[in-house]
C-alpha cells in the first residue's frame, strides 16, 4: 500500500472475485513490476488450489459430498464447543480502557480509542464504541518498520552484518530500543536524504523511507 494512500484508489488495480482466465492474468501482470516472477506466483497459487480441489473431490468420491458437508460443518462446532468451553473457564470481567493516537500523520489531533471487554457465559465481546471516528491519515506501526528495517539496513548495521564486517560507525539496528534510539538520524539519512542504505544496495523503496518517515513522525513508538 502507498504510504501517502488516503483512500482505496491510490492502491492501483482492485480485483474484485472474478473467474480465472488468460485474459484476466495477462491484464494483471501487465502492471506489476516483475511479470515474470508474479506469474511463477500465480501459477503456484492456481496449483495450490487445484490440488485442494483435487482432495477435495477425493474424500467426496470415497465417502459421498454429504457425509463431507457434514464433516466439516462438526468440525466447525466443535471448534466453536471447544472456544466457548475455554471462555466458560474465565471469571467474568466488565472492563472499559482507553489510549491515545497522537495524531495521525496527516492531522495533529489526539484520537482517543475506547474498548470494552466483556467476558461472561462463554461469550467474548469487543464494543468500540466511543473510539474517535476514522481519520485521514495512516497511521504506521513498529510491525510494518521492523522488516524494513531489518532488510534494507540490518545488513550493515547488525551486530552481525552480512555486508560488512562491523557496524559502520557503531550504528547497531537489530532491536526495537536501537531503531527508536536512531529514530532522529535515521530521518536524517534515509527519509529526509537519500545517504543510506548507503549506494542503495539493499534497494530500499521510496515508499519504504516514506513509512519510516510516518513512523518517526508519529513518534517512533515501539510495543
Ligand atoms: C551497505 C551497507 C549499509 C547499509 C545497507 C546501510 N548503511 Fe548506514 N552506514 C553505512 C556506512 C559505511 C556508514 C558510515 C558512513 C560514513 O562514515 O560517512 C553508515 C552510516 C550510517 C549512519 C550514521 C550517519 C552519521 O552521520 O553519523 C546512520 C544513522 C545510518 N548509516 C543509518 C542507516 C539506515 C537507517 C539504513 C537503512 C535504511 C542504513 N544505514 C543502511 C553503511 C550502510
Amino acid at each position: 500500500m502507498p504510504a501517502g494512500a488516503r483512500e482505496i484508489f491510490a492502491e492501483g488495480v482492485i480485483v474484485p472475485p472474478l473467474r480465472w482466465t488468460g485474459d484476466v492474468e495477462r491484464f494483471l501482470l501487465a502492471n506489476v513490476r516483475t511479470p515474470d516472477a508474479r506469474r511463477a506466483d500465480l501459477a503456484a497459487q492456481r496449483a495450490a488450489v487445484e490440488r485442494g480441489a483435487d482432495g477435495l473431490r477425493a474424500l467426496a468420491a470415497r465417502y459421498g459430498s454429504a457425509a463431507v458437508r457434514a464433516a466439516a460443518c462438526d468440525l466447525l462446532d466443535y471448534a466453536e464447543r471447544r472456544a466457548r468451553e475455554a471462555l466458560g473457564r474465565l471469571n467474568t470481567i466488565d472492563v472499559v480502557a482507553s489510549d491515545w493516537l497522537e495524531g495521525d500523520g496527516v492531522d495533529d489531533v489526539d484520537l482517543e480509542i475506547r474498548v470494552r471487554l466483556v467476558i461472561r457465559d462463554g461469550r467474548f465481546d469487543v464494543d468500540f464504541t466511543g473510539t474517535a471516528p476514522a481519520a485521514r491519515g495512516l497511521t504506521v506501526s513498529f510491525a510494518q518498520v521492523e522488516p524494513i528495517v531489518a532488510q534494507r539496513c540490518a545488513p550493515c548495521h547488525s551486530e552481525h552484518p552480512t555486508l560488512v564486517t562491523v557496524a559502520p560507525k557503531g550504528i547497531v539496528l537489530d532491536t526495537a530500543g536501537q531503531i527508536q534510539a536512531q529514530a532522529a538520524l535515521i530521518k536524517t539519512v534515509a527519509v529526509d536524504s537519500h545517504v543510506m542504505p548507503l549506494g542503495n544496495v539493499t534497494h530500499m523503496a521510496d515508499a519504504e523511507r516514506k513509512l519510516l518517515g510516518i513512523w518517526i513522525a508519529q513518534g517512533a513508538k515501539a510495543p
